[in-house]
């Protein structure tokens, strides 16, 4: 069974994502990981991001792999261990240029469904699993909140890492992010057709996950 979860960054999607994955026994499929490596890759090689047919030749020639033994699943780059390096704010910057070429979304949506009917029973994440990728998966959920609140989310989880940020700098690079995702020719972020849209603004992640979890069990939280 594949459940998609999709929306904006700073929703507590990936969290959220990976706990019900785990409540449900399921496997938990971050794709924004899988942009974030090509990303990656195109940084290490020193990739034009400019030029779209750069980066899907780099896309074409790496390899990103997950190791499903792990909790999240390790994602790998050509066999390397690269979880730990995707999360910096130079791969997150790479990885929203590589998230506009349609060559190397076609080759990333068609991984995705590979690895769904390989793994069977997922839970997946990103911008456009319901609408695209799996537009037939029987439970489809999008979070939102406030820019407001995905910005304090944010400033918080990089203060907590020791880094020094500024409020209304985080929260124009939010504003700028959805904009370039909901505008973009291939796979823009939608709300997809027949998905349950949860506004997270004032939920706890506990509460979230119950939301969900219980939907796909049959008893919605009240
Ligand atoms: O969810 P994330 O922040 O890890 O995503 C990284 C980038 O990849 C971000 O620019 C959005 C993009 N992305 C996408 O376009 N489609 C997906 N299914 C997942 C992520």
């Amino acid at each position: 069974m594949i459940i998609t979860i999709d929306g904006p960054a700073g929703t507590g999607k990936s969290s959220a994502a990976l706990a019900v994955a785990e409540r449900l026994g399921f496997d938990f499929l971050d794709t924004g990981a899988m942009y974030r490596a090509v990303a990656l890759d195109a940084l290490r090689r020193g990739t034009n991001l400019e030029d779209a047919r750069a980066l899907a030749f780099v896309a074409r020639h790496c390899r990103i792999t997950f190791d499903w033994e792990k909790h999240p699943p390790g994602v790998l780059l050509n066999g390397e261990p690269v979880g730990h390096l995707l999360r910096s704010g130079e791969t997150t910057r790479a990885a929203s240029y590589i998230a506009v070429v349609p060559a190397i979304r076609e080759m990333l949506v068609a991984e995705q469904q590979r690895l769904g009917r390989e793994r069977g029973d997922i839970v997946t994440e990103g911008r456009d699993q319901g609408t695209v990728v799996f537009p037939d998966a029987p439970f489809k959920f999008y979070l939102d909140a406030t820019p407001a609140e995905r910005a304090r989310r944010r400033v918080a989880q990089l203060r907590a890492r020791g880094e020094i940020v500024d409020y209304n700098e985080v929260l124009s690079q939010i504003v700028t992010r959805d904009h370039r995702d909901a505008t973009r020719a291939v796979g823009p972020l939608a709300v997809p057709p027949g998905a349950r849209v949860i506004d997270t603004t004032s939920l706890s992640q506990d509460e979230v996950v119950d939301q969900i979890v219980g939907i796909v069990k049959g008893s919605p939280a009240k």
